[in-house]
């Protein structure tokens, strides 16, 4: 019966870690890594916005690269975003000015107003995960008209590839965890680890 309760623990953890808690003062999940983005609530009608994302397209296992989310034209009065990493375990992500870490993601902290019609820019580092491979960054970037509203707003969605070299190779190629939640599959670890604790105790009992 025991060995129930940490997969219970595992499956609340990853309820809480996915939710979208959306306002405009950032959000997480909304990347475009899972599919969805900005979009699901910010209805369109206003002319899209064009997102990039700049910075090194390889990095030396962890090394850290300069990165920025840049946001040209759409409704252009203010800007959000919101940055998730995936493809290779391990990233660290480091938010710049105006922006902030949610659930491992980056996303505004207040949207970020356009100035005289420039580009917003949206700065971050990323340290180069351990494990070779292409790390995938996912960005989304939201246009919107400043309302206070998820009307008149408009998004677009940027991806960026990263070789990481110089590292370990992965332990097991073509098995990565595309659920973007870890939580869950660390479930039967901590399952065998409850059972393997057990069968031990018994044998010292005995
Ligand atoms: C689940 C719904 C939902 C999703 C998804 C969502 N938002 Fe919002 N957003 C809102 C709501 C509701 C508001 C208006 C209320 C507020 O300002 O908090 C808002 C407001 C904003 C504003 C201010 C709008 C204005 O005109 O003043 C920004 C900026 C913003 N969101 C950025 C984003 C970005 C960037 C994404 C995608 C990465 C996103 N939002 C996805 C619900 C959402």
């Amino acid at each position: 019966m025991r060995s129930i309760l940490p997969s219970v623990g595992a499956v609340a953890l990853c309820l809480v870690a996915g939710s979208a808690f959306a306002n405009s003062t950032g959000i997480s999940g909304r990347s475009g890594k899972e599919g969805v983005s900005c979009a699901t609530c910010h209805t369109a009608g206003a002319a899209a916005p064009t997102v990039t994302l700049e910075g090194p397209a390889a990095l030396t296992a962890g090394q850290t690269g300069n990165y920025a989310l840049i946001i040209t034209g759409g409704p252009g009065v203010k800007a959000g975003f919101n940055v998730a990493t995936g493809g290779v375990d391990g990233a660290t992500l480091t938010a710049g000015a105006g922006s902030k870490l949610v659930n491992g993601e980056l996303t505004h902290s207040l949207p970020k107003a356009f100035v005289n019609g420039a580009p917003v820019r949206f700065d971050f580092t990323l340290v180069a995960p351990a494990t070779n491979g292409t790390l995938k960054v996912f960005g989304a970037g939201n246009s919107v008209n400043g309302d206070n509203e998820k009307t008149g707003d408009a998004h677009a969605n940027a991806t960026l590839d990263v070789v990481i070299t110089g590292g370990k190779d992965p332990v097991t190629p073509g098995e990565e965890d595309e659920g973007g939640c870890s939580a869950t599959s660390g479930a039967p670890l901590v399952m065998g680890a409850v059972l393997a604790l057990l069968a031990a105790r018994r044998r010292r009992a005995g």
